[in-house]
């Protein structure tokens, strides 16, 4: 089930401005081959979340065509992305992407399971071969936001903020009722336990939005 008003949603996505015609047409792209991205609606949040915190180092699980990565890298300037992709063929066209868009050079993709890439990089941080992040978005596996949660605030600056995308998961976050297969129970369940510890996180202050599919906005308390 869609989480917003289909109408209110209409309007709001005709307001939408593509940031380039390059990401205008990789939007078509990926839309026309059920590639998922973010939502035009979670894309405009994010860009102003930018633009409020103007992050130098940005974290990013789940590359996928390299849509959201191309966002942040061409939004801002200045700054540097790491983004995380399970799948190979996924991120030789992000490597693409990336090089056609002329960013390749503030893009690095490491390609492997998520969680044991963040290992690696909490490794690299405490050899000093590695600065702290500030800014993080995590997209990957709808199961794992917890324990992917648990790395990423130690990769993370004081006052650096983490989103997290699809949080409603089509509205069946927020009841069972929507629940549209029996086997999304478990990732259900994990998602509630997700949003209940990031929102009782002492020192963290965490807002849950019916933006999209549901983003959550994280931001962690200077210590
Ligand atoms: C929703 S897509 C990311 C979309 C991208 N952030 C964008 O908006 O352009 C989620 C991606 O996470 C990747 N993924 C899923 N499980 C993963 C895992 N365990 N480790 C790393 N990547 C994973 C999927 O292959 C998929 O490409």
């Amino acid at each position: 089930m869609n989480i917003t008003n289909e109408k209110v949603t209409a309007y709001i996505n005709g307001l939408y401005q593509p940031l380039n015609p390059f990401l205008e047409s990789l939007r078509q792209e990926a839309e026309n081959n059920a590639i998922p991205i973010i939502l035009r609606e979670t894309e405009t949040l994010l860009l102003t979340l930018l633009e409020i915190k103007n992050p130098l180092r940005i974290l990013e699980i789940g590359t996928a065509v390299g849509y959201s990565a191309l966002c942040f890298a061409i939004s801002k300037p200045s700054s540097y992305i790491t983004t995380l992709e399970l799948q190979e063929r996924l991120v030789k066209t992000a490597a693409v992407n990336f090089e056609k868009a002329g960013v390749k050079d503030r893009i690095q993709i490491i390609q492997g399971e998520a969680l044991d890439t963040l290992l690696k990089l909490e490794d690299n941080l405490k050899a000093g071969k590695l600065d702290s992040f500030d800014f993080v978005f995590i997209d990957g596996a709808k199961g794992h936001y917890l324990e992917m949660w648990d790395h990423c605030i130690k990769l993370c600056k004081p006052g650096a903020v983490i989103v997290s995308d699809n949080i409603l998961f089509k509205a069946m976050t927020a009841s069972d009722l929507y629940l549209d297969h029996r086997r999304n129970k478990t990732i259900v369940n994990r998602m509630r336990g997700y949003l209940r510890y990031i929102t009782s996180l002492p020192g963290v202050v965490s807002t849950v939005l019916p933006v999209g599919d549901g983003v959550a906005i994280s931001v962690i308390g200077e210590m």
